[in-house]
This record gives C-alpha cells, sequence and structure tokens, in this order.
C-alpha cells in the first residue's frame, strides 16, 4: 500500500475559479462572449424577461465579468460587478476602460459579507454563484435589503437529484482534499491524448475541486420565498431523482414588491441549513451507491497518480466531452440513447467492478 507524503493544500475560493477554471473555459475571449450572450438571453427567455425591460434597470452580475459585459450590451442603465477574485475584477476593469465604459461597476468583494457599492438592484442575476457559497444567510440578508422596489433575483442552481450531481458528489469525496488540479490534468491527458476539450476540463476540475459545492431542490427556493413572503416563479419538473436527461441546474424567480417589508434575519431559511443530502442514492441504487463509495473510500491508500485517473475515467460518465460521449453512451452524433437512465447505471457498475478488480492487482 503507498501513502503520499502530504496532503495538498485545500484550495482556496478567492484563487479557485480564475486560476483553475477560468483559464480553460474563457481561453477564447471571443467564443466566451458569443457564448454569454446566448446564456443571458435565454435565461431572461426562461422568464419572459424582455431585453426593452431592462434598458432603464439597475443589474447586480456575480462572477468571471462576462455577464456584466452582456448586461452592458444590452443597454441596461447601470452593472454592479462582484467577485471574490481580483482577478476577475482587474479583468473587467480593463475591459471598461479599453472600451470607454462607463455604466459598469466592478469590486472585489465576499459576497456573504459586502455588496460593495452596489444598491437599489432591479435584477440580481445569481447565476452558477449560490451553490458555491458557505454562507448563503449573510449574503441574502446583504441582497434582499439592496433590492429595489418590485425587483427580481434571478437564481440558476445546480440540482441535487440529477444525474452528474449525484455522481458529482460522490467523486468528490475522493478529490476533495487529495487531489490537485495539475493530478487531475495529467490523468486527463493521459486518458485523452489527442485533443483538449476545454470546457470539458474546466469542469472536471471546477466539479472535483471547487472549495464549496452544493446541489438544491426547487422546493427549497420554494419554501424559502414563501417565508419572507415573496413571489416566486419556478417551471423545474418535479422529481426526487431522475438519472436520464434532466437538466442538472433549475431556476428560481424571487419578486421583490417591498425590500423594506423583509426580514430576513430571524427566518431559519432551507437553502441556508448545510445540506448532506446531496449525495444521497435512491432505494433502487444503494447497492451501486455503497460499490462506489466503496472504490472512492480506497482510493486513499493508492499513489495519487492513481486516484487521479479512476477519478478522470469515471468523470467522463459526469458530462459529454466533444468526439467521446459516455455521458449519453453514444459516440459523436449517433443517435440518442433510449434507455439512458439504465445505461449510466450500468454502465457506472461495469466501470467500479473494472476499477476494483485493476486496484487489486
Ligand atoms: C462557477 S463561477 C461562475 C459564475 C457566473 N455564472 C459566471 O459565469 O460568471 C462562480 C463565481 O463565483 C465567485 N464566487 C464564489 N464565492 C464567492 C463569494 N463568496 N463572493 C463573491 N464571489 C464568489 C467565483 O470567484 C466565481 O467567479
Amino acid at each position: 500500500m503507498w501513502s503520499d507524503p502530504e496532503p495538498p493544500a485545500q484550495l482556496a475560493m478567492t484563487e479557485f475559479y480564475a486560476e483553475h477554471v477560468h483559464s480553460h473555459i474563457h481561453a477564447n475571449p471571443h467564443q466566451t462572449l458569443q457564448k454569454y450572450r446566448r446564456r443571458i438571453c435565454s435565461e431572461l427567455a426562461k422568464f419572459d424577461i424582455s431585453i426593452e425591460q431592462l434598458r432603464d434597470k439597475t443589474i447586480l452580475d456575480i462572477g468571471s465579468g462576462w455577464q456584466a459585459i452582456v448586461f452592458q450590451e444590452l443597454g441596461c442603465r447601470q452593472v454592479y460587478h462582484l467577485d471574490i477574485n481580483a482577478k476577475h475584477v482587474d479583468f473587467l476593469n480593463r475591459y471598461i476602460a479599453e472600451n470607454g465604459i462607463k455604466n459598469i461597476i466592478s469590486e472585489q468583494a465576499d459576497i456573504s459579507s459586502s455588496l460593495g457599492s452596489a444598491h437599489h438592484i432591479d435584477l440580481a442575476f445569481v447565476a452558477g454563484v449560490y451553490h458555491h457559497l458557505a454562507d448563503r444567510e449573510g449574503f441574502l440578508s446583504k441582497l434582499l435589503p439592496n433590492m429595489a422596489a418590485n425587483s427580481d433575483i434571478l437564481f440558476r442552481v445546480y440540482r441535487a437529484g440529477t444525474w452528474s450531481r449525484w455522481l458529482v458528489a460522490m467523486l468528490r469525496t475522493a478529490s476533495i482534499g487529495r487531489l490537485t488540479p495539475e493530478q487531475l490534468l495529467s490523468a486527463y491527458r493521459l486518458l485523452h491524448p489527442y485533443a483538449l476539450d476545454n470546457q470539458f476540463v474546466g469542469d472536471l476540475i471546477d466539479d472535483l475541486l471547487t472549495p464549496q459545492w452544493l446541489a438544491f431542490r426547487p422546493q427549497q427556493f420554494i419554501a424559502d420565498a414563501e417565508r419572507l413572503q415573496l413571489k416566486w416563479q419556478c417551471s423545474a419538473a418535479a422529481f426526487d431523482f431522475d438519472f436520464s436527461d434532466q437538466d442538472e441546474n433549475f431556476r428560481v424567480k424571487w419578486h421583490i414588491d417591498d425590500p423594506i417589508a423583509i426580514n430576513p434575519s430571524n427566518r431559519l431559511i432551507a437553502t441556508g441549513q448545510a445540506l448532506t443530502e446531496n449525495a444521497l442514492p435512491t432505494p433502487e441504487i444503494a447497492e451501486l451507491a455503497g460499490k462506489l463509495t466503496k472504490l472512492l473510500a480506497s482510493l486513499s491508500h493508492y499513489p495519487k497518480r492513481d486516484a487521479a485517473t479512476v477519478l478522470v475515467a469515471l468523470y467522463f460518465l459526469v458530462r459529454k466531452h466533444s468526439g467521446v460521449d459516455a455521458y449519453r453512451g453514444q459516440i459523436a452524433d449517433a443517435a440518442p440513447n433510449p434507455k439512458l437512465a439504465d445505461w449510466r447505471i450500468a454502465q457506472l457498475d461495469a466501470s467500479l467492478t473494472y476499477f476494483r478488480d485493476w486496484l487489486k492487482q
């Protein structure tokens, strides 16, 4: 049996995204901007928010800064951008200066304790962020009083009970605090030496190593809205577990009539409680989950190189990769797999048997 000398230091959220994730998925700025233009239009359309409605509005964006650029392009009156990561803020401030933009303010802040100068917000675009916050009550207690009357918060959140989120929650038990981005990248290059899929690589490192990762259920956001006496809108399909082709994210909109009437401080919110249910299996796959747990626990007895290779190989079942698509059980442009959930479960089971026997030798 093997023991590695030092476990890797825990990665810090202040550096994680710019250094290890966005450097891959935002490698081509032109493609990135196009992706964010498409994404924002499609997210707004899901709630029937028209571009015209946003023209005289104040927007809050949190993240890499590309969303702020798109909201500004769409003609919003004022855009506030926040991120915990200085590089994202520096990038956006350079972009603002180079393009003579006057109505974006970008500031470094941990949104759980400060919203910088953002206030009187008409639309808070909280996409891909809430599930990475350790202190969600802190964030809401800053956000809600800074919303304008008749405003909206649009959340896009990881959905518990979907295939990719369930499997990632499990795989993280063997990656967090053990492996580094470099070890995952080396394993990826060994398994897939032909071409680099930047999106896949960025998602792989994000999913397996982001310091804070949670998955929620739509009911929790609805319960919170009702506790806070806010109107809500959510068209996510109702299910607890569905391992077929369900979207791994869901969207909810909260509407704030009057921010002064809300008091978030003295209520226990459902999305604020620390969640440990992320990786709970359905009864039907309890045996498979047990087998996976056992294999993942055993990885700590092997060299990091072997652990990373097994994890990356299993991650090919988490999402699609250009050309090879184990995630959907098909190659390139083959017809959709008609029994996707069954295929995924069988494929994972076969992979676990294979790796268990391989490691034992
Ligand atoms: C998955 S990324 C993407 C967010 C957004 N969808 C985008 O593409 O710009 C999550 C972002 O949230 C930021 N973040 C995480 N925790 C934060 C916190 N407590 N305060 C401010 N920003 C935070 C990270 O630095 C990262 O840029």
